[in-house]
């Protein structure tokens, strides 16, 4: 009885939750926090949608673009992880390194203790440094080990830029940048942050395949120039760029190149000195080992500003007590990538374009979003026509499917993708989704996606 009261008072607000425009939460934020409508509407610049779809509740009935998902009985129920390229999990073998480092197997010391202990733990990030350093075919103090890629980003990026005098009074000329307009946050941040110190950046576009031209970075070197930043493969579309050709042409200018590899270590072999590349960055996270911990190299020709000043460890380039624990398990997780890759990249690439065929065959008028010719092969990102991107994501989540947005509904607006702007696949109706493929991608998982697909689609197509 309460119950349906409860209910009966729930649909006769309904038209006042429809003609102001608001709900009940926002009605319970009224009332727990004592603000008018006009104070809440300067906290919630894009509207008081965006309360809802702030946490996770999509619109269904007001001006915005944003539509409701699909609704499917699902009787065989089950998990299918399609966003390796977000993150990863902790790989088995990994996780019993964390577990014996944990339990106080491995040692638990600082390594820059001169106890026994203390050695025992010097050894153990030594002999990883060494291991990641064969199989980058770098040498081994050339790196340091950081808590993130987006770490490593900001001291190569910022590095350099310190070292070049940027943010100095009257420093002429101001140094200058060249950057990809489709790289991660953690790249475009750090030199918008530059721009507003007074330093120069020229962004260079990709071209429409998502592949940057040589020649459209060439083109953007001046005499000043102290960085450019390239990508390897990007994180939304899985585009691979010509690394090699881009570092020889820095090389030949005298320019360092930075080189983002986080979605490219372990899927991929790397060879950045041979490239001319000055600068890469990398990620345990999206390669089976915990987040939290990351390796940045620099040829030993470059000198990066520090940027965390303290006891000096990682030969000075990075104070702070090593995370042991996070440096063995990245290190494992890299071994086993490299020891697998092959085999892995070959099965994921066989999986994908089985499963780009079934999407061709199930919806004809989808676009591939950049080439497919250079492309990771753990990557495939699609535009649907006719369907709202939100809603798409929302479908598949509520049948157990995990899938990245291209372009996301947030803040009670269509956010579209940067990348898919800068290479002009933000196509009017249509809604992009990013699978991305891992260790646990089965045929059978992507064949669930496939079979609940064709009624999502007919549900959500407007
Ligand atoms: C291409 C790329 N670079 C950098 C990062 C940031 O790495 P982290 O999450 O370790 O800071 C990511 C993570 O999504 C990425 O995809």
């Amino acid at each position: 009885m309460a119950l349906s009261n409860y209910v009966l008072t729930q649909i006769g607000r309904m038209w006042y939750y429809e003609k102001n425009k608001v709900g009940p939460l926002f009605l319970t934020l009224k009332k727990a926090l004592a603000l008018d409508k006009a104070e809440l509407e300067r906290l919630f610049p894009h509207g008081l949608n965006s309360l809802y779809t702030w946490v996770g509740i999509p619109i269904q009935t007001t001006d915005n673009t944003c539509k409701p998902p699909a609704r499917l009985e699902v009787t065989d129920f089950r998990e299918v992880y399609l966003d390796h390229n977000a993150t990863t999990y902790i790989r088995r073998e990994v996780a019993q390194v964390l577990h014996d480092f944990h339990e106080g197997r491995l040692g638990f010391a600082n390594p820059s203790s001169g106890t026994l202990q203390g050695q025992a733990a010097f050894n153990h990030v030594d002999r990883c440094r060494e291991t990641l350093a064969r199989l980058l075919d770098v040498s081994a103090p050339e790196l340091t080990f950081t808590g993130c890629g987006t770490e490593s980003a900001n001291a190569i990026i910022k590095g350099v830029a310190y070292r070049a005098g940027a943010g100095s009074l009257g420093h002429t000329p101001a140094p200058h940048f060249v950057c990809s307009t489709v790289e991660h946050s953690c790249v475009l941040e750090p030199h918008r942050w530059l721009e507003r110190l007074g330093c120069n950046v020229t962004w260079v576009n990709p071209r429409p395949d998502g592949v940057l031209d040589p020649a459209d970075l060439a083109a953007a070197l001046r005499p000043e120039t102290v960085l450019v930043s390239a990508m390897m493969v990007n994180n939304e579309i899985g585009t691979i760029n010509p690394i090699p050709e881009i570092g020889a042409l820095c090389r030949d200018r005298g320019v360092p190149l930075f080189v983002d590899a986080v979605q490219a270590f372990g899927k991929m072999p790397l060879r950045p000195r041979d490239w001319g590349v000055s600068f890469m960055s990398f990620s345990g996270h999206k390669l089976y080992a915990p987040k939290g911990v990351g390796l940045l190299w620099q040829d030993k020709d470059q000198v990066l500003e520090p940027y965390l000043h303290g006891g000096g460890q990682e030969n000075g380039h990075r104070s702070g007590t090593e995370n042991v624990g996070y440096i063995l398990a990245m290190t494992t997780a890299a071994e086993l990538a490299y020891r697998e890759m092959d085999r892995e990249m070959d099965r994921l690439r066989s999986l994908r374009n089985e499963f780009l065929a079934e999407l061709r065959r199930i919806e004809p008028g989808i676009r591939v979003n950049g080439s497919l010719e250079h492309r990771s092969d753990a990557n495939l990102s699609v535009a649907f026509p006719g369907v709202d991107t939100g809603s798409m994501l929302l479908s598949l989540n509520n049948i157990g499917v995990s899938v990245s947005a291209g372009s996301a509904c947030s803040s009670g607006k269509i956010k579209t993708s940067h990348v898919l702007k800068a290479i002009g696949a933000d196509y009017p109706g249509y809604g992009t989704i990013r699978f991305s493929l891992g260790l646990n991608t089965t045929r059978d998982g992507l064949n669930y996606v496939s079979k609940y697909l064709p009624e999502i689609l007919a549900q959500i197509k407007e």
